[in-house]
């Protein structure tokens, strides 16, 4: 390895190099095993003779810490392991912006997968096609690939971008051609893109309530003012919009965390406040591809004849949250701001995964996948909501739902769920309460019941597991 060492201080030059090299095998910065730089190179590096580094080398050999192996060099000898810490500088703590003193914690950190996993929003990993998706990247990683040495599109990469104008048109209705598109890291990063080109510090951003923390959170990251506004059985109360919103988020396919669509009646009022305000919302459309009943109302972006809808869509539900795959389809004059605001953010999505992704759409792989995981997701909805109308009916009220990856239920009047959310989790059950979104604004209480995470064959015992946590009775008082 190529080790940083300084002459930097006094003293005898051999000693300096020692001391650095003696740190760096203790504190583990160097491993047992790898190979110091040959002291003809590191002494020529550090203009001193190579009798200097040689010395320094001799004297860790003695103390056991480096080998000379014959013919091969001087490498980090084997050891106890070294974890001597090390202490980066510390002083005063730094001066943050005031949003960041307080950071949100994110709500997806990895941890080892409960037996009966109700958590919302993940897919089933276990079913994606990996030796397909391996084919087409490995594909891309080939040097006939890579046409052009510099940096890509900051939009994104042109097959894609038309892949994903026709994958939405088909699936979703949405009206797009490919210069529409913005390929992003997932939705999130659209939607900061969006925030970025359009909210001045202060700005009011509404937002649904219950609704999807980590957006409320990066709108407030960006310095507006973010308000929550109620969702009823009609999906976000258009009328309790706060007349100076600049910017409206909203998840009208399948509400997150409530679970239902909002209606046709209300998807106009939204578009026609919109125009009269001035204002532009964003339409989270993140898992309605899985789809168990009924006919799908039209997307916002669809209806909207004002230009002022701003579609986002994410490839975590219909492949995997950890490629970071997503994109938006902005009215024309949002455009340029934000393909420059892409550009300063992080230039552009990797170009080898945009590629197998374009070929992952246009080979069908996707609609394939989509497919199948429709049927397997079906039958798990099936089974959640079975149970919970015959099991649950005393403790609580399903939210009428027929698409995505979870379903919520409303707690029924004096029923602790958030009690029984812990207990469930001390017998291997992972559920989350509708507060856990609320943040605590004026989130109902209720369950948010994924399913995208377990087999359907777990779904029943999980479940059984969870109705023993509500105790005998129904609700107290
Ligand atoms: C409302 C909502 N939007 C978007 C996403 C997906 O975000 P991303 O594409 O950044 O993974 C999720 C995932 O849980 C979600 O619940």
């Amino acid at each position: 390895v190529d080790v940083h060492v300084t002459l930097e201080g006094r003293g005898d030059l051999s000693v300096r190099i020692y001391r650095q090299l003696f740190d760096a095998v203790s504190d583990g910065r160097l491993r047992a095993g790898e190979q110091l730089p040959p002291t003809r190179e590191l002494a020529l590096r550090l203009a001193v003779s190579r009798n200097t580094v040689a010395l320094a080398y001799e004297r860790l050999v003695a103390e056991g810490l480096l080998e000379g192996r014959v013919g091969a060099g001087t490498f980090v000898a084997d050891g106890p392991v070294r974890t001597r810490a090390r202490h980066a500088p510390s002083g005063a703590p730094l001066e943050l912006r005031r949003f960041w003193r307080t950071p949100p914690g994110p709500l997806g950190v990895p941890s080892a997968d409960p037996p009966y996993d109700f958590r919302a929003g993940n897919p089933d990993r276990h079913l994606f096609p990996y030796a397909a998706w391996r084919r087409l990247v490995a594909r891309e990683l080939r040097p006939s690939a890579f046409r052009h040495t510099d940096y890509g599109d900051p939009a994104g990469h042109a097959g894609l971008r038309a892949a994903v104008a026709r994958h939405v048109g088909v699936a979703r209705g949405v009206r797009a051609d490919a210069d529409d598109v913005i390929v992003t890291q997932g939705a999130q990063q659209a939607l900061d893109l969006v925030g970025r080109v359009l909210i001045e510090p202060g700005a009011c951003v509404a937002v649904e309530s219950p609704g999807y923390p980590p957006a409320r959170q990066l709108f407030r990251s960006l310095g507006a003012r973010v308000v929550g506004v109620p969702v009823d059985g009609e999906g976000l109360v258009v009328s309790r919009l706060p007349r100076t919103a600049r910017l409206v988020y909203v998840t009208p396919s399948h509400q997150f965390p409530l679970g239902l669509p909002q209606s046709a009646r209300r998807r106009a009022a939204l578009l026609s406040w919109a125009e009269s305000r001035n204002a532009v919302v964003i339409e989270d459309d993140y898992d309605s591809e899985f789809r168990f009943a009924g006919r799908p109302l039209d997307p916002l972006q669809n209806l909207d004849r004002g230009g002022r809808v701003v579609y986002v869509g994410s490839f975590s539900k219909v492949m995997l949250p950890a490629l970071r795959l997503g994109f938006l389809i902005a009215p024309a004059s949002l455009r340029p701001a934000l393909r420059a605001a892409k550009w300063l953010t992080d230039a552009h999505a990797p170009v080898p995964t945009q590629a197998a992704l374009a070929r992952f759409i246009d080979g069908a792989l996707l609609s394939r996948h989509i497919r199948r995981m429709s049927r397997e997701y079906a039958a798990r909805h099936a089974r959640v909501v079975a149970a919970l109308g015959r099991d649950f009916g005393a403790f609580l009220r399903p939210v009428p739902s027929a698409a995505g990856l979870h379903v919520a239920a409303l707690a029924r009047p004096g029923v602790d769920v958030v009690r029984a959310a812990d207990r469930a989790a001390e017998r291997g059950v992972a559920i989350r309460t509708l507060s856990y979104f609320g943040e605590g604004e004026d989130a109902p209480d209720g369950l948010v019941i994924g399913y995208g995470a377990i087999p359907v064959e777990r779904v029943d015992e999980g479940l059984r597991r969870l109705r023993a946590c509500f105790g005998a009775g129904g609700a107290r008082g």
